[in-house]
């Protein structure tokens, strides 16, 4: 895990802050009041400080919309090769799985700077077009409209995440991929502590597990991606692969390398599902407790596409990223040197009053909703958000239609997994009128 390129990178200690820069000595977006509800408390910090250091998590904390576009449109100054790294020092088990020497991703999108993320990207952006998507929506609709079947049919009340929030979005990437139906349980299982490894504080027993599950889960990947060399079939692997073919050598400026298709393979199945897991939760969380929104949405599913927006501003899956500076900069008139570790509090700037109005308000008409930051902004925009868009969107057609009498069971409490980054709750308790749900 040494190099620049290298997938992720721990560090070896806590940064100091920097000179003349605020800091909050006890906050950290780990904290269980902030994990349970963390809007009041990050707008209560943006209007203290806009920009201040943490000490708990050894970063400087952005939390206004128009600092955090800048830090995103001026990727040369605040770099992106952090967004994939472990939070904290590892413990020395962790450390020692990882350091396996066929351990050895390297940082391709989300992480990797330019030139080469354009280059990159140049590739992977294909798979994702609008007129891809398209193709792929009458299977997500019939995907979802089984998973919603067998749920109705087990009768209420249900558990979301299990029955059908979890299922449809890590099929749907997984499909896209190319994986076999038959591995899913398997990647799952790999996947699903990832959020703890780069975006928690797991204990080393905990870094331990997860290292096993990211090395076993690398090694699944590139010998995925070697049965694709020898065989082709219809899937972005295979695309990827036939780009390789066509253009193997990064070093001419324009070509992808082998190592970086099966980077690209292990770096895009936690992307594409975990945050949509969060969002298809988050939309009920959001629309089920206030009637008369969702009541809209049955009488007119066209609201579909608005509710979604809306709640990736309100209640986004996710609510933070990262950056490290390159070279001294000023933000928000506060010095920041070279090396300095960015937290961009999308949380805060989603709820910032002289964006939005009304901020605390949730409201599927509102025309502004689109400016969330939630999916970033500029060179590293997220590549999935017509994907993960159109998940959601489904979800909420085909629940609305089949399910209007759908509520929150009462008193349940929701767990949120522990990490900086990723929103949503670990169980969602759902329950309708049976006559309802008649076919
Ligand atoms: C609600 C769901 C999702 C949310 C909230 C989300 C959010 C984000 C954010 C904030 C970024 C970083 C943007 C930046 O640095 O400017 C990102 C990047 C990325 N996302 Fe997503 N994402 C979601 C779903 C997906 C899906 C479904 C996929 C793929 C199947 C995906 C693939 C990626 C990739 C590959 C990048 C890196 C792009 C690059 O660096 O060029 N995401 N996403």
């Amino acid at each position: 895990m040494g190099t620049k390129n290298t997938y992720h990178q721990a560090p070896d200690s806590i940064a100091a802050p920097p000179p003349g820069c605020p800091v909050h000595g006890t906050w950290s977006p780990l904290d269980e009041d902030y994990l349970a509800d963390p809007y009041p408390i990050a707008n209560r910090l943006r209007d203290q400080h806009p920009v201040f250091y943490a000490e708990e998590l050894g970063h400087v904390v952005v939390t206004r919309m128009s600092d955090i576009e800048s830090v995103f449109m001026n990727p040369d100054v605040f770099a992106s090769t952090n967004v994939q790294d472990p939070l904290f020092p590892l413990a020395d088990g962790a450390t020692g799985i990882l350091g396996a020497p066929d351990f050895d991703p390297v940082a391709v999108m989300s992480n990797r700077s330019e030139p080469d993320h354009a280059r990159i990207r140049a590739y992977t952006r294909l798979g994702f077009s609008n007129r891809r998507l398209r193709t792929l929506e009458d299977y997500m609709r019939e995907r979802a409209t089984a998973l919603l079947d067998q749920m109705v049919s087990n009768g209420s009340p249900a558990e979301y995440v299990g029955a059908l929030a979890f299922p449809l979005p890590a099929e749907i990437v997984f499909r896209f991929i190319g994986f076999p139906p038959e591995d899913d349980v398997m990647i799952k299982s790999w996947c699903g502590n990832r959020k703890a490894f780069s975006w928690g504080q797991p204990t080393a027993d905990e870094q331990t597990q997860i290292a096993q599950g990211m090395l076993d889960y690398w090694r699944y990947c590139r010998e995925f991606v070697a049965s694709r060399r020898d065989e082709r079939a219809d899937d972005f692997t295979s695309e990827l692969l036939n780009a390789h073919d066509a253009d193997p050598d990064p070093a001419n400026g324009t070509g992808i390398s082998y190592r970086e298709v099966e980077s690209v393979v292990y770096g895009i199945s936690f992307a594409g599902h975990d945050p949509v897991t969060a969002l298809l939760c988050n939309t009920l969380r959001c629309l089920l407790p206030r009637r008369d929104q969702w009541n809209a949405l049955c009488a007119d599913p066209s609201l579909a596409a608005a509710a979604v927006e809306e709640t990736l501003r309100f209640e986004s899956s996710q609510i933070s990223w990262r950056r490290v500076t390159t070279r001294q900069t000023t933000l928000g008139g506060i010095d920041l040197p070279a090396a300095t570790k960015v937290f961009l509090n999308f949380a805060s700037a989603n709820h910032q009053d002289d964006v939005f109005e009304d901020p605390e308000v949730f409201d599927i008409r509102r025309k502004t909703a689109s400016r969330h930051i939630s999916f970033g902004k500029g060179i590293h925009f997220c590549l999935g958000a017509g994907l993960a868009r159109m998940e959601a969107r489904i979800a909420l057609e085909l629940l609305s239609a089949r399910l209007p009498s759908l509520h929150l069971a009462p008193d349940q409490i929701y767990e949120f997994f522990p990490n900086i980054t990723f929103r949503g709750p670990d169980a969602l308790h759902l329950m309708w009128d049976d006559e309802a749900a008649a076919p």
